[in-house]
């Protein structure tokens, strides 16, 4: 008797499990609906106690997390385009929060798979990253720079993957992920939210401009929007280098980074190492004076960006307190004490796959007609596909939708200032778009993290209290800056201004006009 009744216990206990396995599993998960797309696969597999390290996007406590979920990985293609698009939906075993995440990727990625899957998915998301079959992305931790499937063979574009890389792969993702999400819980996601950095968030603002309705909430961090100027015109104070042949050791690089933030931190009202009031430094790379650094036309030129030489073409510089040692002017010096450039393949990939359409191309070359020429030539070609610069988002608000944009005012990778225009651009065209889309600098922080000022850990609480009870952030609060910094950043085009006490501390800020 005993016994019968334990095994007809244990033998409910393997239905319950069963039950649970068998709704995870490819059988049981109904094919997705995508238009102009052909499913070619769907794999579904329960994980049980995956433990990774993970971050959300824009978010710098990077921890370790223990999850068990279903893991359904979706293979479609575009007919004619020749692709192949793998695509994972994460869906917690327990715990669901009723929401769906897609998540966006960086560099030349549209994804990067269980870095940011994992931590989404220890917050209780239905989650989602693709790779766009791209082939790159998945499992990187450093900024993807292979940009080798732009081309399908030498002096041509491939189109399909470019447009997947810029627009469609990332919606592909959104509809078979809240398909999926649906078919798995029997019900569809109550809020759909995206969140993604630098290549991610251009990925959150272009759904916002040209998918609007297919999100509630959008997190949009470091926006690589603008890809066609930005990228190209970040390789300009290396056309400097060449064409001057002057290669400053990184030291000496640093040096004025330090020399100018120590010259600057003072003008917003406090000594804390952080520049909060960029547009009011105004010093000069050459004002360094007693100092016998020959190279600062090559600082300036980080500085200033290239719209200094040409409005037309040219695009913002960084920020001084940047780390403009690494991306911007890159070099490396051997034991003899000579220097010569390590160019960053971010802006060397993108010469000689998108505007050479050569893989062979030297960029180290160019002269500076040249040049310009490249950039004209990307900002023709380009623009309407990868600038995701539309400042219309009148049917996102009319859809309900609410975003949030940040940008780290020392990002050493994209010059904050082309997101502020983006931001002054839609208040042009819609005044009260405060009402649904608002955007915070941070000062101090790098590019999505990084640097010494304080980070937006919360954004994403923030948009979900904004998108599902009507409480749109007044500030962004921030905290865990390197030197354990906390502020509360201002809704642009508000800035902080020092009102006394720590300067640790959030309350010793207030938000002026
Ligand atoms: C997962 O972890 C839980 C709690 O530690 C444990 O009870 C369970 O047996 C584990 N499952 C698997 C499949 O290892
Ligand atoms: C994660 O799982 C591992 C192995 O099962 C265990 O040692 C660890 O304590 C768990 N961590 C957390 C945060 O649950
Ligand atoms: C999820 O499934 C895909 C396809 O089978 C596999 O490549 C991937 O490694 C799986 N992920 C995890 C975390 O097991
Ligand atoms: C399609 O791509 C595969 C590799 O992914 C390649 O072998 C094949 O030649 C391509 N077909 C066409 C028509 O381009
Ligand atoms: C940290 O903050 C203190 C107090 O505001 C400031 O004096 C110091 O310069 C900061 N340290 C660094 C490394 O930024
Ligand atoms: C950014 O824009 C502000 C305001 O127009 C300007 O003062 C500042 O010089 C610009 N910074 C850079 C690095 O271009
Ligand atoms: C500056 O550097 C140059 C070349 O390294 C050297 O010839 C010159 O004497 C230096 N000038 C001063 C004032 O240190
Ligand atoms: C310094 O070293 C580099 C590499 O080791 C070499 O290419 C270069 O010719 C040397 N320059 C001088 C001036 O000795
Ligand atoms: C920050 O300010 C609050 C409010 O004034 C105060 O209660 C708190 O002690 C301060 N914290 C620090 C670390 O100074």
């Amino acid at each position: 008797m005993i016994n019968l009744f334990s095994t007809l216990l244990s033998l409910s206990a393997m239905l319950f499990e069963l039950s649970s396995a068998s709704r995870c599993s490819p059988s049981v998960i109904q094919t997705t609906k995508l238009v102009g797309a052909s499913i070619l696969q769907i794999q579904a597999q329960e994980i049980h106690n995956y433990s990774a390290t993970s971050l959300g996007p824009g978010r710098n406590d990077v921890g370790r997390y223990n999850i068990s979920f279903c893991n359904v990985t979706v293979t479609h293609t575009h007919p004619d385009w020749n692709d192949t698009i793998h695509t994972e939906i994460w869906l917690p075993l327990k715990g669901w929060n009723g929401r769906f995440q897609g998540l966006g990727g960086g560099g030349y990625s549209t994804g990067f798979g269980s870095i940011y899957l994992t931590y989404a998915v220890a917050q209780g998301f239905a989650s989602a990253s693709t790779d766009g079959g791209l082939g790159t992305g998945f499992g990187t931790s450093t900024i993807p720079t292979d940009l080798s499937w732009a081309l399908s063979s030498e002096g041509n574009v491939n189109w399909g993957l470019l447009d997947n890389y810029a627009t469609k792969a990332t919606n592909d993702m959104a509809i078979i992920g809240q398909q999926i999400t649906k078919s798995y819980y029997k019900q569809r996601p109550k809020y759909s939210y995206f969140a993604g950095c630098s290549g991610g968030g251009r990925q959150a603002l272009m759904m916002a401009q040209k998918y609007p309705d297919v999100f509630d909430g959008i997190l949009a961090v470091a926006p690589a929007i603008n890809l066609q100027r930005f990228i190209p015109a970040g390789y300009w104070a290396s056309q400097v280098m060449h064409d001057t042949g002057t290669y400053p050791a990184p030291c000496e690089i640093s040096a004025f980074t330090e020399a100018a933030t120590r010259a600057c931190d003072r003008l917003d009202g406090v000594e804390d190492g952080i520049i909060s009031s960029p547009g009011l430094c105004e010093i000069k790379a050459s004002d360094f004076v007693g100092k016998n650094y020959s190279c600062h036309g090559v600082i300036q030129a980080a500085w200033s960006g290239s719209k200094l030489v040409s409005k037309q073409y040219g695009w913002h510089g960084l920020n001084k307190d940047a780390q403009i040692s690494g991306y911007y002017v890159s070099t490396s010096c051997s034991n003899n004490g000579t220097c010569h450039a390590t160019e960053s393949d971010l802006f060397g990939s993108y010469f000689k796959y998108l505007v050479a359409k050569d893989p062979t191309f030297a960029t180290n070359s160019m002269t500076e007609k040249q040049f310009f020429d490249a950039l004209h030539t990307s900002i023709s070609d380009y623009t309407s596909m990868i600038g995701n610069n539309d400042p219309d988002l009148s049917n996102f608000k009319g859809s309900g939708g609410k975003m949030i944009t940040w940008h780290g005012l020392a990002d050493e990778v994209i010059p904050p200032n082309g997101t502020i225009e983006y931001y002054e651009n839609l208040l042009k065209g819609d005044p009260n778009a405060h009402s649904f889309s608002r955007f915070f600098e941070a000062p101090g922080v790098g590019h999505c993290f990084g640097g010494l000022g304080p980070v937006p850990n919360g954004a994403m609480s923030q948009l979900v209290d904004w998108v599902e009870n009507g409480h749109a952030p007044a500030v962004l609060h921030a905290t865990k800056g390197s030197n354990n910094t906390a502020r509360d950043l201002c809704p642009y085009p508000l800035r902080q201004g020092y009102i006394g006490g720590d300067p640790r501390n959030a309350t010793s800020f207030t938000c002026i006009g």
